[in-house]
């Protein structure tokens, strides 16, 4: 199926921009008057809406010109980071955070992670498989069209599995894409004393049936000392890394340590960086490691963003994901989120667009078929309702997208 869209007032194709490091605006590619033409959920071309039409017009090609004078089209979005398999909610939690208590603080006394593991273990897995459905459609209303899922509210064999047997189910039933992580080693289970023996047991009993059932092929883990320290962390991700996982790392959220770890094993990304220093980022910038920054989590914890205008300067590649959880970012909105960290942070319209585009794709190995507008590359489309490309961040998460386009159709809301 061949269809040419259009007219769009501006295409933002971001097919030129740098994987890593600082971004100008005016290294934009921006298509005026422009159309794109896709087949069978690939895009075939883009280019000038009015020359493309003239030549699908000695071909079998549907034209379709939407009815409105202003669209702005982009990439659809990448949300490489959330926990949206989760039951219940902690709002108990957040009236105490808001009145000053610390979320560490919290989880010692039974509320964080664990509080949502109760909830999670209670759920049916047909009430998470709705959940998990119900949580992408509302990203992918905002252009989400690729969401990653970690599972994690499980923190045992038989819980996690129900876990990542949901977001299968919910994959099949929402339109966007969902990419599921493994997150069992989130925290330690009251079930468990010892860390060490908890990794042994997902590393011997766990890894091998997601292997078999083909439920992930991307392992994560909390390393702070709160969580999993580093050294039993790397055991653990040395086994997985063994079985053929990839690695993404929660590293840096409190203390320091997780990035350097994610550094060393070459994971595709380490994510959160709120405390992550000079020497961090360093490491981040020299590596092909995505430093995925969370800035839901800093409004969340009423904490600082993750330094996100360093790792760009010294060459990083930075995604900017939700990371939608229950606990320290129960927003899920991820365009106002990048609003407010590139107002905050000081990033340019373009380092803000890759973050949440191309360069996500790539905490994802997805850059070869995400992210950017351009010939071989999904079409999945997000379209804004204005002429002005740099509204879109200015109205700080309020407009929306007026269509998404994804599979060749128009995703029905
Ligand atoms: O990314 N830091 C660890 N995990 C999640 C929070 C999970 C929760 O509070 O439920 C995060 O912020
Ligand atoms: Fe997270």
């Amino acid at each position: 199926m061949e269809v040419l869209l259009g007219v769009f007032s501006q295409i933002l194709t971001l097919r030129n921009l740098a994987d890593k490091g600082k971004l100008e605006d005016e290294a934009l590619e921006i298509i005026s008057n422009g159309g794109i033409w896709v087949e069978n959920g690939k895009i075939k071309k883009v280019g000038n809406f009015e020359q493309l039409a003239k030549e699908a017009n000695n071909q079998e090609v549907e034209i379709l010109e939407f009815p409105y004078a202003d669209l702005v089209a982009l990439p659809g979005f990448v949300d490489c980071h959330t926990h949206i398999a989760f039951a219940g909610n902690r709002a108990k939690d957040y009236a105490l955070r808001i009145a000053g208590e610390s979320y560490l603080n919290i989880a010692k006394a039974g509320g964080g992670i664990l509080d949502s593991v109760r909830k999670t273990r209670q759920a049916t897995e047909n009430e998470l498989i709705a959940n998990t459905r119900q949580r992408a459609d509302f990203l992918l209303r905002q252009g989400v069209t690729t969401i990653e899922v970690k599972s994690g509210y499980g923190l045992s064999v038989e819980e996690e599995l129900k876990i990542l047997r949901a977001i299968q189910r919910a994959s099949l039933l929402t339109t966007a894409d969902l990419v599921p992580t493994c997150l069992a080693a989130h925290t330690l289970p009251p079930e468990f004393s010892d860390k060490s023996a908890y990794l042994e047991h997902l590393a011997n009993d766990l890894l091998p049936i997601l292997l078999q059932e083909n439920l992930c092929k991307r392992i994560d883990i909390f390393v702070e000392e709160t969580a999993f320290p580093y050294q039993i962390a790397k055991d653990y991700l040395l086994k997985a890394k063994n079985l053929g996982f990839e690695l993404t790392i929660h590293a840096d959220q409190f203390t320091t340590g997780g990035s350097r770890l994610a550094v060393e094993l070459n994971a595709l990304s380490a994510d959160h960086l709120e405390a992550s220093q000079d020497i961090e980022i360093q490491m981040l910038a020299k590596s092909e490691t995505v430093a995925v920054v969370l800035p839901g989590a800093s409004l969340g914890l009423g904490m600082n963003f993750a330094p996100t205008r360093q790792l760009l300067d010294v060459g990083a590649c930075v995604a900017i994901s939700t990371d939608w959880n229950p606990g320290s970012a129960p927003m899920g909105d991820l365009l106002l989120q990048a609003s407010v960290l590139a107002a905050s942070q000081k990033l340019s319209t373009a380092e803000t667009l890759a973050g949440i585009t191309f360069r996500a794709a790539k905490a994802l190995n997805l850059h070869h078929s995400k992210g950017r507008l351009q010939n071989g590359f999904s079409a999945d489309i997000a379209i804004f309702p204005t002429k002005d490309y740099r509204e879109i961040l200015y109205w700080q998460g309020q407009m929306k997208p007026i269509i998404v386009w994804k599979n060749d159709k128009f995703v029905e809301f």
